[in-house]
Parts: structure tokens; sequence; C-alpha cells
């Protein structure tokens, strides 16, 4: 079995990347949250497909509770019916959260792990390709609000992550892509060879080619595990994974989630790959690579919706990851290479961000 190690503040946990995780579930649960009161929290699209045995073919069932599927499940108010679901069936401080399903399941279930009893065990298990080259490592969990995405959450490191790229089989092709432009943004960030892996597999990846799937979730967790044991709180060098990610936000926001995070991830990847080159930070060649890889994809590299610049940087007005009064960028410099500055962000004026953003709308 392939292990990548994460490491945080309080110690470690192991992500395991192998076809056939999935039906040895009961087995692994046991292992890493033993004599504990498990609890599955999925969404009902996963939940079905599990139960079916269309996920692995695990015939194991615990306790599950479910939400409906997609983004719009991401609010406090699901977190809370899930939490006073557990009060009710009376989970102690003995319990263990299995996240079971996508980012969205990940992310709201690590939460509800991260609050509940002031924060019981969890297991990350994650069935989409998004979730599982990207989501489910590291340690984030979050709920998103009307002021936008993620905005109030937890850092809570989840007890072991069991990626099975056997699972996907099920995942439809237009989130299938979608996760493929976490993988590319893996690439632009921290390693030109991958890149340029995916530029020469675009095919046999667009095809789910299992030999391809398999490398391409184990790099993409190598990338993120290293990036995350390094700056685990992102005081620095972790802001690098938000590539791509003030620009996305602010398409999932205009477009009420319409865009998938992904796709608006991919979109995002282009826009701020535009804006590194106007600021002089990057060369032009790293943005049309960018595009050429997106579209081989199968990613969209115009936002599909009649957004224009102005309502996107309206939407971007609240990110996070905004300090003082300008809006702050993780910038590529090259395929492979992010920065500058000392703390891996530059802020650019809200002309030179428009004029990027032309490049997707
Ligand atoms: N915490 C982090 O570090 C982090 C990182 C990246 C993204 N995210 C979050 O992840 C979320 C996006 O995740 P996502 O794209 O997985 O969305 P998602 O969880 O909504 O899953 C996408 C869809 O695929 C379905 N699905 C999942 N697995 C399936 C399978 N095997 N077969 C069939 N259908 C399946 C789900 O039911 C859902 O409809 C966003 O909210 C984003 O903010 C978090
Ligand atoms: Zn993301």
């Amino acid at each position: 079995m392939s292990t990548v190690t994460v490491r945080h503040a309080q110690g470690s946990y192991p992500v395991y990347v192998e076809p056939g995780l999935a039906g040895r579930l009961e087995e692994l649960v046991g292992r890493h949250l033993p004599d504990r009161r498990v609890a599955m929290i999925a969404d009902r699209t996963v939940h079905e497909l599990y139960k079916a045995g269309r996920l692995g073919g695990s015939r194991w069932e615990p306790e599950t509770l479910t939400f409906p599927a997609g983004e719009r499940s991401k609010t406090r108010e699901t977190w809370s019916l899930l939490t006073d679901q557990l009060l009710r069936l009376n989970f102690g401080r003995d319990s263990g959260i299995v996240a079971l399903g996508g980012g969205v399941a990940g992310d709201l279930a690590g939460f509800v792990a991260a609050t509940y009893l002031r924060g019981v065990p969890y297991l990350q298990v994650p069935t989409s390709l998004l979730a599982m080259l990207d989501a489910s490592v590291g340690g984030k969990t979050a709920v998103d609000t009307a002021e936008g995405k993620n905005l109030i959450g937890a850092f809570h490191p989840p007890v072991a992550v069991l990626a099975d790229p056997g699972v996907l089989g099920t995942l439809p092709d237009r989130e299938y892509r979608a996760g493929l432009a976490e993988a590319v943004k893996h690439g632009l960030i921290a390693d030109l060879d991958y890149f340029e892996w995916m530029e020469r597999q675009a095919e046999q990846l667009l095809a789910r080619e299992a030999g391809a799937v398999e490398h391409l979730v184990r790099r993409s967790v190598e990338i993120k595990a290293q990036v995350v044991s390094e700056d685990e709180r992102e005081t620095g060098r972790r802001a690098i994974l938000n590539a791509g990610h003030t620009v996305a936000h602010a398409i999932e926001r205009a477009t009420q989630y319409r865009v998938l995070h992904g796709e608006a991830v991919g979109l995002g990847l282009v826009a701020e790959t535009a804006l590194a080159t106007g600021l002089g930070v990057a060369s032009p060649e790293a943005g049309a690579r960018v595009v050429a890889l997106l579209e081989r994809l199968g990613l969209p590299t115009r936002v599909p919706e009649p957004v224009g610049p102005d309502r996107l940087l309206a939407a971007m007005g609240r990110d996070k990851k905004n300090r003082g009064g300008g809006i702050r960028f993780a910038l590529p410099r090259a395929v492979g290479r992010m920065g500058p500055g000392p703390d891996w962000t530059t802020e650019a004026a809200e002309a030179t961000i428009v004029a990027a953003l032309h490049a997707i709308s």
C-alpha cells in the first residue's frame, strides 16, 4: 500500500493511495478509530451508491447521517442539523466520524468533527477526484456563508485519509474533469515535471486510464502533503495552494455555485496567471501553457455565464485572504514555480485585476 505522511503540530497521519481500499472500509476504520462509536457522514448521492455496493463494494453499514449533495449544503444550517442528530443519537466523546464523499462532505463532516463536543477524531474517505487529490489532505474544514466561501471553519487534521481511485468509476464526467483542475494547480505551483506529464497524458487522463489516474492522485497528494506539512496554519508557503482560488471563489459566488469549484479553479488559474504576466512576474508562456492544458483536459477557460470583470471584482471583495486594503494573490512566476515575496503573495491594484479578468470573461 502506498502511503504519504502528512505532519502537523500534534503528530502526523497517513494518506493511503491504493485501488481496493474502499472495499476494506470496516477494517481500516476499525484500525484508525479503534473503540469508537462511528458515525458516517455522506451526501445522499454518495450514500446511495455506497449502499448499492458501487463504491468499492463494502458491506459494512455504520450509523449514517446524510445531507443533500452539492456545494449549497456546505452551510452552518447543515452543520446544525448534523450535530443536532449526533446529540439526539447520544454520540459521546468516544465518537469517531467517517467523512465519505467529495470535498463538500469532507469539509462539512470535518467541521462537525472539529466542533462536536469540542472535537472528535475523523477519517477522510474521499470519493470525488477533487477530494482525493486535494481537499481530503491538509486538515482544513469549513462551511460557506452568504459572505463567501469557507469563512467559518477550523484546522482539524484527520486521523487518516483513504484514497481509493477505484471508486471514481461512478463519478460524472463533469465532476471528474473539475478534479483535474486542482492537479493542474499542483503542477503549476510546485512541479514542472508533473505539469509536463499531464500535458503528455491528457488523453489517458480523460479516458480515466487506471494507471494514469493512480499516478495523478499519488503525485498530487505528495505535493499537497509536502506543502501543508511545512506550513500547517498557512503562515507562509501554504498560500501557494490558493493559486487560482481568489478568482475561483469570486466565480463560484457570482454564479451561485453553478460553476463547480474545480472548474472555477481552472478559470482562476487562467486569470491569475494573466495577472502575473500583467504584473511582470511571469512570462506569457506560462499563461499559454495553462490555457492549453486546461483545454485539452476538457475544462472551461472562459466563464460560461455573462459575469464581467466588475462583478467578479466585487465578489472578490471579502475573500478571507485579503489583508488591509488591496487584494493579494499567490502568483506563479513560471510553470512549477511560485512567488516572489516573503509571504508568497502579491498585492494587485484593481485596474490590473480587471485587465486580467478580461482573459476569462
Ligand atoms: N479543505 C480543503 O483543503 C479543500 C480543498 C479543495 C477544495 N475544497 C472544497 O471541496 C469542495 C468541492 O469538492 P467536490 O468537487 O468533491 O464537490 P462535492 O463534494 O459536491 O462532490 C461533487 C459531486 O460528485 C458526487 N460524487 C462524489 N463522489 C462520487 C462518486 N464516486 N460517484 C458519483 N458521484 C460522486 C457528489 O455527490 C457531488 O454531487 C468545495 O466546497 C471546496 O471548497 C476543500
Ligand atoms: Zn480548491
